[in-house]
């Protein structure tokens, strides 16, 4: 920087001083730009962990974020977070910006499972470990490790929460059933768990199914193919979107007859559908009563569950799958390897994974589970 400085000092004379001046500070400000793009790339290259989840439109993930980022205050790596809005596009683009950035671990939930293998993919190639949060990515071998919660053990829940309030020895009682997403391989495991318990009681009457014809189809098997459980989700999905599962629920209900209202049971697969189905339960006059599911916990749900708007939430302590996904990573970074409890099939390989529990939470429990633990604050909630 002197040495140019000097040579243009050099160079001056009286005609010309103003335009060497001028020529002088161009100099110095290309210089002064170089400067801040080498720190910045210096500080780029220091970045250790890239997180991409799937939308901020959700509370679910938003609820990740923060506990991420509570978590973060004790490590020493640096760590990003970026949301994809639901768009592959996006999450490709946030994955390729993270590697950029010198990234060594990605810790990713897929919007949809299969179109992020691409992106794993990238990473791997890059030499990133690739986490799969929450969510499995299907299809690719570039998946190192799962980080989760026991799925199947949520679409139990469920379940069990649903035969469990059902009067001993009736019969016929009605049962609308609804679904995640086709693109979420959790949306199988969820359904997989809630038709282990709900398949014996349909098929010996217990329950009627209203609202789909595929699972009416297998109602007297017990494992269901994925092609089978495909159909079912696909006829019964609420593409994880509360405005799909509000007008779906409506549209059952306008098809249904006096006969399957009443008293209902109705499988949600998550909190946000929840609401937005049982508001549409709530509407209807021939509905006396309903049982409905939900899971995440979330807080507008917590106050329904309050209220008695919604049945129950299956708790996914989110502060544990933070916890176990930034041990991950932290080992790995340090070459060592994490513990493992069991494996997920994605079609390519058997991912090794981290597996968290999950606890059932209803308007009895809502106040040990969810406040005495410290998750929420009581002052959150109108009791
Ligand atoms: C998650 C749920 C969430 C849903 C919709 C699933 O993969 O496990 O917790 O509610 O996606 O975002």
């Amino acid at each position: 920087m002197c040495y140019i400085f000097a040579k243009g000092v050099k160079t001056l004379n009286s005609e010309n001083s103003s335009k060497e001046e001028g020529k002088c500070m161009k100099k110095l400000l290309l210089l002064g730009t170089f400067f801040v793009l080498l720190i910045s790339a210096v500080v780029n290259f220091a970045l250790d962990v890239g997180v991409v989840l799937p939308t901020n439109a959700e509370p679910r993930w938003v609820q990740d974020e923060t506990r991420f980022r509570d978590a973060l205050k004790n490590t020493k790596y640096s760590v990003e977070i970026l949301f994809s809005q639901g768009l592959p596009a996006k999450e490709r683009e946030n994955v390729e910006a993270l590697i950029a950035k010198g990234i060594k671990v990605l810790i990713i939930c897929p919007h949809d499972a299969v179109a992020a293998a691409a992106a794993a993919e990238a990473a791997k190639k890059a030499g990133v470990y690739v986490i799969s949060y929450d969510r499995l990515i299907m299809g690719t071998d570039a998946v190192d490790y799962y980080v989760t919660f026991d799925s199947v053990e949520v679409g139990r829940a469920m379940g069990r929460y649903l035969v469990q309030n059902v009067k001993a020895g009736t019969k016929n009682n009605p049962l609308y059933l609804y679904a995640g997403a086709l693109s979420d391989n959790n949306s199988f495991l969820f359904f997989q768990g809630a038709w282990e318990i709900l398949q014996p009681k349909i098929a010996d009457g217990t329950f009627r199914i209203i609202n789909s014809s595929e699972a009416e189809k297998v109602k007297n098997k017990k494992d269901l193919t994925r092609d089978e459980m495909a159909k079912i989700i696909g006829q019964v999905t609420t593409n994880w979107d509360f405005n799909v599962a509000k007008r779906k629920a409506e549209d059952d209900l306008t098809r249904a007859k006096a006969a399957d209202k009443g008293t209902v049971y109705i499988l949600a697969p998550n909190d946000g559908t929840a609401r937005a189905i049982a508001d549409a339960f709530r509407a209807d006059k021939d509905v006396k009563a309903y049982y409905i599911t939900g899971q995440d916990a979330e807080k507008a749900s917590v106050q329904y569950i309050i209220d008695g708007k919604q049945s129950m939430t299956v708790f996914k302590d989110v502060r544990l799958l933070v916890k176990d996904a930034i041990n991950a990573a932290q080992l790995l970074i340090e070459g060592k390897k994490p513990t493992t409890t069991a494996t997920y099939d994605n079609g390519k390989k058997k991912v090794p994974a981290i597996q968290s529990q999950i606890q059932t939470v209803t308007k009895d429990n809502v106040k040990k589970i969810l406040i005495d633990s410290g998750y929420y604050s009581e002052k959150d909630f109108k009791w």
